[in-house]
């Protein structure tokens, strides 16, 4: 047993879909989250600076005495895919809880991914999933305008702006015939119902962030480090712009209000 936070990092608001996730599945643990606020998006950066971001980040959560690290981020999973040997606790990034759960979903075996651009080069989940089955026809598509639609606040389902940026990203993997989506970066599930209701609801939307949470659940019970504490389990959150925007869209997203408990911090420091 052990009642130290778990350190939870993304670029920005995208994460928040893996500490939804785990305050449903572990509702007593403690929860360190940092949003990357200052320098969203990390999509669009080049491999070096993705790196140097993810070893800041990890830093950061590490000195907060943090029991497991989750890159709740598609890009950090794809890009800085050497980061688990760095770290002297247990730590997942996204990539291979959704590949797993998306392989599992798909019937036709036509899987469509989106994410980043630096996600979608990198081409993680169309090699991961081909590591599984080789047959699957994996259809690849990056979503730059996304994340920043997102950190915005255009996330209500029916705002036509954001439904426009979907019909036209979306189009291609719709016409292969995808029955699964994976949506390989994790501020993607904030606006997951806009995308389902321009898909279809028969296509299954594999959310990168639950998958990974319940996948840091089954390792915290792997290294019996889960909290024993009765209480209902606290959340920080940290980021290192203004916490104003973050707020806001947190709140709706997370159902409560967090306005109370985020903080800024500088992290070139880390
Ligand atoms: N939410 C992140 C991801 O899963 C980062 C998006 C970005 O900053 O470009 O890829």
């Amino acid at each position: 047993m052990n009642n130290a936070p778990i350190g939870v990092f993304d670029s920005g608001l995208g994460g928040l879909t893996a500490v939804r996730e785990l305050k449903n599945v572990l509702p007593n643990e403690n929860i360190i989250y940092f949003g990357d606020t200052g320098r969203v998006p990390y999509g669009t950066r080049s491999n070096d600076t993705i790196k140097k971001y993810a070893a800041q980040d990890t830093n950061f959560l590490l000195r907060n005495n943090v029991k497991m690290i989750i890159a709740a981020c598609g890009t950090v999973s794809s890009v800085a895919y050497n980061l688990k040997q760095d770290l002297p606790v247990p730590y997942t990034g996204v990539v291979s809880p959704t590949c797993f759960a998306a392989a599992k979903a798909t019937k036709n075996k036509k899987i469509g991914v989106i994410g980043t651009s630096a996600t979608i080069n990198s081409h993680s989940y169309r090699d991961l999933i081909h590591s599984f089955d080789s047959e699957v026809e994996v259809i690849e598509q990056d979503c730059p305008l996304f994340v920043p639609l997102v950190e915005s606040g255009f996330i209500d389902k029916d705002d036509p702006v954001t439904r426009l940026v979907i019909e036209r990203y979306l189009d291609g993997i719709m016409k292969a015939g995808a029955d699964t989506i994976i949506l390989g970066c994790t501020h993607y599930p904030i606006i997951a119902e806009a995308i389902s209701s321009v898909v279809g609801k028969s296509v299954k939307l594999i959310d990168s962030g639950r998958e990974t949470a319940i996948y840091a659940a089954k390792i915290l019970k792997e290294n019996n480090i889960l909290n024993n504490s009765q209480e209902k389990g606290a959340c920080e959150f940290y980021v290192s712009d203004t916490p104003e925007g973050f707020e806001n869209v947190a709140s709706v997203f997370l159902g409560e209000n967090v306005s109370h408990s985020v903080t800024q911090i500088d992290i070139e420091k880390y």
